[in-house]
């Protein structure tokens, strides 16, 4: 894989493409109006409520809030990432993804050879276990195990055999890939710094693959009770343990379409299931389950399922995982709890009763919402008062990060009936102010405008992202991006954007912003529509500016006020804050 894409082949891309053929060709879409809609396929709904918009290139459902561009849709429902999405539609619109030269220089001069290092490093392994004078100690090891070669084959297991310096000599054949070595964490060297041994020592080696299934790392497990159990490949430029997860990659390549993925803690769970035919298990690199993961989980199926021992610091384990999960279930997404018996891993247990009764037991597990609840409810005596107001007090900051959605609205109700007290008074301490505006009677119907504060300086870019070519009309921004005001700088650079590519799509402005901090907002800013189709929205935008103009020189004023009574000001200043003040006056 060389360098990066260039934003001008995704622009071009995206000229090409239009997201309602995409869309189209997976939900089948009704016009209705200049726009088309569904029933959303990211949550369960009878009624439509996720429209496509042809002019903006863009999707959005009012019902579970999913958003974003063709390449976004084919992510989300695809559940491509985002290299894989491009590609897509590049064959699709018959084009060869291009890659950046430059960047590859950079960035791949430095990973690539890390990366075939790393696969050469498998291959060796690998093949030690066929031929290696002491495989046969491994290979009795993973047949005790109840591991056939068929599955370790698919997982690429291996076996590192004893000696200090097996991998070096078959790898590290010049001082550059010594190096490398050492940077991928396959060699350490020694105290002293005199030389390098091999980290991996008479083990059994699971490889650990990325999304893309490109070799990142390694666990290798001892063949007796030697301690430590298992050793793992250290963090490095291509291996991040708090967002890979074993056995992802393979999970991937055996099931297209994925209902359910079950999370459990080691190499062996995952094996060991594959082994019973279970091919939906993946297993966290012996961190806690991190926000990361679990975008990357429910990207790749709608449910996931937390294994986890059933004593005290299992539960722990799986409360934490809970209150990552919070902020990613929309509607359509679930999470849910398998607490195993004492002293049995999914490993074990799998082996003992098999895969239909183990499955009987996931189709069982406990679900988030009764998990919560009970959880919360264990520690306080419900049937006092204070006890069921600590109960809200604890539930709340909690329930609140979930998205707005079918299910934070039964969650309310159910903590409603568990306190004992009215859910929509709850619902009401719930809202920031921002959604009880919303729902004021004497407003219009809501939409997206209501949403967020409306500052000029937000609804100068909601303008500009419903109207790109607004920019056109315009000559300039009547002000500096100045970091006065948070969002100047955001609205000069997107504004200086559309002068100077016309004719971009809201969907392929929102590209430009992939992966930054910003995208979220513009993104939300994207959903905006004008309340009526006859407003003019030149002149509400230059109506913004100027706004946003006067509030630049109050800020301004404020501060050199603030410096005047620090120090005197120089005469620049002094002139500056005179035409300031004169520009307050009236008529100007
Ligand atoms: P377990 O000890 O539960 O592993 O650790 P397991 O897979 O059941 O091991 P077997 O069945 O005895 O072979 C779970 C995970 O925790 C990490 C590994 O990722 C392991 O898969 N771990 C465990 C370590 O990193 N180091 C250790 O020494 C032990
Ligand atoms: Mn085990």
């Amino acid at each position: 894989m060389a360098g990066r894409i260039p934003q001008m082949f995704i622009d071009d891309l995206l000229t090409r493409t239009d997201i309602v053929e995409v869309i189209d060709a997976r939900v089948q879409l009704k016009q209705a109006g200049r726009e088309y809609k569904a029933c959303c396929p990211f949550h369960n709904e009878k009624t439509p409520s996720f429209t496509v918009s042809q002019v903006k290139q863009f999707y959005h459902c009012f019902g579970c809030g999913a958003h974003g561009t063709a390449i976004t849709f084919l992510m989300e429902f695809e559940h491509m990432d985002f290299v894989e999405a491009v590609e897509e539609l590049a064959h699709t619109a018959g084009l060869e993804v291009p890659r950046e030269a430059g960047y590859a220089s950079q960035t791949q001069a430095g990973t690539q050879p890390l990366y075939d290092l790393l696969e050469k490093a498998s291959t060796f392994y690998q093949q030690q276990l066929r031929s290696h004078p002491q495989a046969g100690r491994a290979v009795d090891y993973l047949k005790q195990r109840g591991l056939s070669g068929e599955v370790a084959a698919r997982f690429g297991v291996g076996f590192a055999p004893p000696g200090w310096d097996n991998l070096l000599t078959a790898l590290g054949t010049d001082e550059t890939a010594r190096k490398r070595l050492q940077e991928t964490g396959l060699v350490i060297e020694r105290s002293g710094g005199s030389g390098v041994y091999d980290r991996f020592r008479d083990r059994i080696q699971f490889p650990i693959h990325d999304r893309r299934g490109r070799t990142i790392g390694f666990g290798g497990r001892v063949l007796g009770d030697d301690t430590p159990k298992y050793l793992n490949s250290p963090e490095s430029s291509v291996f991040h343990k708090g967002q890979e997860l074993y056995g992802l990659y393979e999970v991937r390549k055996a099931m297209r379409k994925l209902e359910r993925l079950l999370v459990v803690e080691g190499y062996m769970d995952v094996v060991a299931l594959a082994q019973f035919d279970i091919n939906y298990a993946v297993a966290t690199l012996g961190t806690a389950t991190t926000p990361e993961h679990l975008e990357r989980l429910f990207r790749t199926a709608p449910e996931v399922v937390f294994c986890f021992d059933g004593d005290r610091a299992g539960r722990a384990a799986a409360w934490r995982a809970l209150e990552n999960a919070l902020s990613v279930l929309r509607d359509g997404r679930e999470a849910r709890f398998l607490f195993l018996p004492e002293g049995e891993d999914p490993d074990s247990l799998v082996r003992q009763i098999g895969k239909e009764k183990f499955e009987q037991q996931i189709g069982e597990a406990v679900h988030l919402s009764d998990f919560f609840f009970d959880q919360l409810a264990s520690g306080l005596d419900i049937d006092s008062i204070d006890g069921r107001a600590r109960l809200v007090d604890q539930a709340r900051p909690l329930l609140a990060r979930l998205p707005d959605s079918v299910f934070r609205q039964l969650m309310i109700e159910r903590l409603g009936e568990l306190a004992r007290t009215d859910a929509a008074r709850l619902e009401e301490r719930f809202e920031s102010p921002a959604e009880k505006e919303k729902q004021q009677p004497d407003r219009p119907a809501p939409s997206p405008r209501q949403h967020s504060e409306r500052s000029p300086i937000r609804e100068a870019i909601a303008i500009l992202l419903h109207q790109p070519e607004l920019a056109q009309r315009l000559e300039a921004l009547p002000f500096p991006p100045s970091e006065l005001l948070p969002g100047i700088p955001l609205l000069s650079e997107l504004f200086e954007l559309l002068q100077q590519q016309p004719g971009l799509t809201t969907g392929s402005v929102l590209e430009h912003w992939r992966g930054r901090e910003e995208a979220r907002h513009l993104s939300k800013l994207a959903q905006w529509k004008p309340l009526a189709d006859d407003i003019d929205l030149e002149a509400e935008l230059r109506g913004h500016l100027g706004r946003i103009t006067r509030l630049l020189a109050e800020r301004r004023i404020g501060q050199l006020l603030d410096e005047e009574h620090k120090h005197p000001l120089n005469s620049q200043e002094k002139q500056e804050l005179k035409e300031l003040l004169q520009g307050r006056q009236p008529g100007n």
